[in-house]
Parts: structure tokens; C-alpha cells; sequence
């Protein structure tokens, strides 16, 4: 009997190596194999047992459920996994492998596709390489959403003895977990990548910045890593092309701002993670001063598919200047929070209230926050806005690493603003004043507004359209997204204690 269990970090916080320690004693006979997590978190601990070649699931398990699962009476019965509808509403291009294959199994890799986009990769020019990722129109997936093949053109065509490719694995926005996901899930596909990139714009050596929140994820990474170089993936022939590539795993301290991609670099090369200014860029002046592609850990776990699929066929899915597909991630207040991955289009109202059944707590639905601490509140009468970057920016929302975190009609928004405030004067580098003091004002000013004092509304829209315009990097700038939106769409939360002074 084959039983898949995920190992996955958010599974393990569920409970299941006490399910696993109970299948294996209850049946010592079955095969246990360790996965990543589909991303159906609300099903964690989802076990897996194969009948016939197909994958029937339990969950949420227990280790009281365990008898029953493996006599075929339990209530927790799910069916067929892939035949969820969750699984079924999916394009999983990205995530076609996690939570389907050990993730530490390069055989079971390659079985699954993995290294045919690679193999590709190699037969074909550098050149021919960068304009296949241009042509699938990936965009960066850190949040940025900058078109991947313009900075990897940007990296081929620098002169240098020397280029690198550093992957920004510093997931540090709330209710994002993609990252860590297909790091714990899939890591192979993130090492190809990365093998690709640097095959096409002329690097040997890669970098992966991981935080240290993420102790699974590392070490995986750092196994899978140490596996593809006994392997031949990496090493100075990589599967026998003559090309060389090799990387290995960095661990950051837990700073936010070194997400930001010049205070990661300063971070990996060993000093404060403070933001460098732009110019000049990464790509031209990056990591020791030489050309460097910095991109997310999502945008290169996807090139392997680019280049097994064909770029046209990633191109083919998507909305307007958004191609592909976008992984969300559901979170905060919702009854069905998990991993889900699509075609750029979908609406935010389906996302939230169809995939995700609404609030945990039952209550209606107040507001979403998209993209992150820096993302902007955006409300129930604007739920028809499909996700993409451009179609979202035009309702004032920012897509970012595509988290979603859901809040019910409980929340305070005023609060919630200055929350946006104080995480800004917490992570702040302190490098430019709007940011440094301006973050610092906004809380008082934020206070004044909730002591009943409406005159501080005005300035606290002038001090956020001067962290916009006046900051170096996006925590500044951005912070005034949740401050603005909260205050735009939910005046009553800021009027509540004036009024009730009045
Ligand atoms: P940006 O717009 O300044 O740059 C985007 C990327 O394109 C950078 O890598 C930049 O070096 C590159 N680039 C720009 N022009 C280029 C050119 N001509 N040639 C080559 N490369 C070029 O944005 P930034 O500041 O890097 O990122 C801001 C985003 O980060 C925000 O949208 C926010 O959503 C996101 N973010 C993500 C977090 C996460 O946990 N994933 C955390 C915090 C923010
Ligand atoms: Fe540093 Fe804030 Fe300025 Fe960014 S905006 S450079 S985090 S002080």
C-alpha cells in the first residue's frame, strides 16, 4: 500500500508526523511517502492513499481518524484528489509537481517533467533562451511584475568576467506562503530554473536568499541542492552541456526591507541590508558589483515549464499584459485558505467568496487586503476587479506576491491603517526621512484621527502623498496604499470616534 503525506511546514503545524508516527505503526507494510502540500491548507493533514493508480484523499486527519482511513471507513473520505474541485478549477503550471512527488526524489522529478525544459534550455542559444522567456510574457512574481526576459537581456548583454543570479527567497509579505510552498514541495523545479538563467545570460554562479523563518525550506533547498550537484544538474558541466552553474543557500536574519532586492544584496554580501539607490540597476551592478539577475523565487521555479511546454503555451493563459498563470495565495479571515494557481482573469469576488467560502467566522466579508502589508484594502464593491496587474492597479489595488488576506465586517480599519504605519517605522532601513520619520508621524497622526480629531485627516493624506513621492524604495512609497484605502472606502471607521466626541 502507498500512503503520500505531506511534510510540508504548514501540514507539520497541523498535526501530521503524528499521523504519520500512527499509519506507520498501524501499518508498518505501507510505503509512507513524504510530499509538499497540494495547497488545500484547510484539508492539512491531507493523506493520500493510492487504490489502482489513483490517489484517493483524507482530511483533515488525525491520528484518532487513522483506523478508519486505513480500513476504508473513515467519514473524512474525500475521493479522488485530483477530482476535487479545487484541484479540478486549477491550471497548476508552476505547481503541477507539489504535493504530487517526494520532493527530494530527483527521479520522481524527471519522471514528472522536471529537467526536460533544462535539457531544452541547453541545445538552444543564450539568445534564443532569453527570448523564449520573453516570448511566454513572464513577469517578475516578487510583486513587481517587471518582464522577466527584459532583465535577463539587460544581464546577457552587460560585459562582465563575471555575473551572477540571485533568487529573492525572502517571502516577507503577510499571508504569502508560494514561495516557501514549492521550496518544501518542489525544489528541484526553483534549482532548474535558476540553471536555465544562468545559462542564458552567462552566469555560473546562483544564490538563494531564504529567511530564516523558513527552517524546512532551507533545508530542503540545501539537500536538493547538494543532490543536483551529485547528479550532474550543477557543477561545472551541467548534464554534460560544457556549461557551468552552481549555487548554494544563504539565510537572512529576518529583516522585511531585505526583500527589497539592493538591501538583499548588501545582506549576501555580508553587510547592514540597507536600500542602495537605483541607478544603478541590479542587473547592470548587482551582487559584488556585477551584473546580476535578481528575480522571485515563483518566477524561476516557472521557466522550467516555459521551456518544457514552450513559451507560447504559458503565453496562451492569462489577461491583457498579464500572461500565464498567477499562484494565490488565500489567507486571514476565510474559510478555505490554501494555494490556489490560475490563469491571470479571475475575479477577486470568486477567489474570496466562491474558492474561499467566505469568512472562517461566518460573518460578511468587510475587506480584502492584495498584495501584502503594503497592499491596499480593497472592499466588497470592487470584487468584480479581475486579477491581473494592470486591471487591478486601475482600481487602486497592487497585485504584489499575489496574497490574499480576507477580513470580516469586525475589522477596524482605522486600526488596520495604523498597523500599515507602524510596520513601516518598525522595518524601516532608515535611509530616507519621508520613510524614517514620515512612518512615525503617520501613527500619531493616525492616534489624533481616533481621539476624535478629524482636522489630522488632511495631513495624514499629505504625509501619504509624501512618502509616496519622496521615498527610496517600496516600503516607503507603498505603506500609503493600505492608509489611503482604508481611509477611502471605509470613512465611517475614521469618522466613529470624532462623531462620538461631537
Ligand atoms: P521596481 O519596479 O523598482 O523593479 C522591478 C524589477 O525590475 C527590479 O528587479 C529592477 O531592478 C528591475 N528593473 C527595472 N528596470 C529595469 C531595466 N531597465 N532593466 C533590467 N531590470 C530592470 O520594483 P521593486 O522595488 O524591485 O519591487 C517592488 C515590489 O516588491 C512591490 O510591487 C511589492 O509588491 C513587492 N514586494 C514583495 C514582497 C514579497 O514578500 N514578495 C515584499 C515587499 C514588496
Ligand atoms: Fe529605507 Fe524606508 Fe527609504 Fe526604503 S523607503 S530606503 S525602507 S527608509
Amino acid at each position: 500500500m502507498k500512503i503520500y503525506v505531506p511534510m510540508d511546514s504548514a501540514a507539520k503545524a497541523l498535526g501530521a508526523e503524528d499521523v504519520v508516527a500512527a499509519l506507520r505503526a498501524a501499518a508498518p507494510e505501507a510505503q509512507i511517502i513524504r510530499t509538499g502540500t497540494r495547497g488545500m491548507i484547510w484539508l492539512e493533514p491531507l493523506v493520500e492513499i493510492e487504490i489502482d493508480g489513483v490517489r484517493h484523499g483524507y482530511g483533515p486527519a488525525t491520528v484518532g481518524d487513522v483506523g478508519g482511513i486505513l480500513d476504508g471507513t473513515s467519514p473524512k473520505a474525500l475521493g479522488p484528489v485530483e477530482h476535487l474541485d479545487w484541484m479540478k478549477r486549477q491550471t497548476r503550471l508552476t505547481f503541477a509537481r507539489t504535493g504530487v512527488i517526494d520532493p527530494l526524489d530527483l527521479e520522481d522529478y524527471a519522471a514528472h517533467g522536471g529537467l526536460v525544459g533544462l535539457r531544452r534550455a541547453i541545445a538552444m542559444d543564450a539568445h534564443d533562451i532569453v527570448a523564449e522567456v520573453t516570448k511566454s510574457g513572464l513577469r517578475g512574481r516578487g510583486g513587481a511584475g517587471f518582464p522577466t526576459g527584459i532583465k535577463w537581456k539587460t544581464v546577457q548583454e552587460a560585459q562582465a568576467p563575471q555575473k551572477y543570479i540571485v533568487c529573492n527567497a525572502d517571502e516577507g509579505d503577510s499571508g504569502t506562503f508560494a514561495d516557501r510552498m514549492i521550496m518544501e514541495g518542489d525544489p528541484f523545479s526553483l534549482v532548474e530554473g535558476m540553471a536555465i538563467a544562468g545559462i542564458g545570460v552567462g552566469a555560473t554562479r546562483g544564490y538563494v536568499y531564504l529567511r530564516s523563518e523558513y527552517p524546512d525550506a532551507i533545508a530542503v533547498m540545501c539537500r536538493a541542492v547538494e543532490i543536483a550537484r551529485g547528479a550532474g544538474v550543477l557543477g561545472s558541466d551541467v548534464l554534460g552541456s560544457g556549461h557551468a552553474f552552481d549555487m548554494e543557500i544563504r539565510v537572512g536574519a529576518g529583516a522585511y526591507v531585505c526583500g527589497e532586492e539592493t538591501a538583499l544584496l548588501n545582506s549576501l554580501e555580508g553587510k547592514r541590508g540597507v536600500v542602495r539607490a537605483k541607478p544603478p540597476l541590479p542587473a547592470l551592478e548587482g551582487f559584488l558589483g556585477r551584473p546580476t539577475v535578481v528575480n522571485n523565487v515563483i518566477s524561476l521555479a516557472t521557466v522550467p515549464v516555459i521551456f518544457e511546454r514552450g513559451a507560447q503555451h504559458y503565453a496562451d493563459f492569462g489577461l491583457g499584459r498579464s500572461r500565464g498563470t498567477v499562484t494565490l495565495q488565500i489567507a486571514g479571515n476565510v474559510a478555505r485558505g490554501g494555494l490556489f494557481e490560475t490563469a491571470f482573469g479571475i475575479t477577486l469576488g470568486e477567489v474570496v467568496n466562491d474558492l474561499g467560502g467566505g469568512t472562517m467566522t461566518g460573518r460578511p466579508v468587510k475587506a480584502v487586503q492584495v498584495g501584502g502589508p503594503l497592499g491596499a484594502y480593497i472592499p466588497v464593491s470592487n470584487f468584480d476587479a479581475p486579477l491581473g496587474y494592470e486591471e487591478l492597479d486601475a482600481k487602486g489595488g497592487l497585485l504584489g506576491h499575489a496574497g490574499l488576506v480576507v477580513f470580516d465586517d469586525s475589522a477596524d480599519m482605522l486600526q488596520m491603517a495604523r498597523f500599515a504605519m507602524e510596520f513601516c517605522a518598525v522595518e524601516s532601513c532608515g535611509k530616507c526621512t519621508p520613510c524614517r520619520i514620515g512612518a512615525v508621524r503617520g501613527v500619531e497622526t493616525i492616534d489624533r484621527i481616533a481621539a476624535g480629531d478629524g482636522t489630522a485627516i488632511p495631513l495624514l493624506t499629505d504625509l501619504c502623498e509624501t512618502m509616496k513621492d519622496g521615498s527610496l524604495c517600496a516600503l516607503g512609497g507603498f505603506t500609503p496604499f493600505p492608509v489611503m484605502s482604508a481611509l477611502t472606502h471605509f470613512p465611517n471607521d475614521f469618522a466613529t470616534q470624532q462623531e462620538a466626541a461631537e
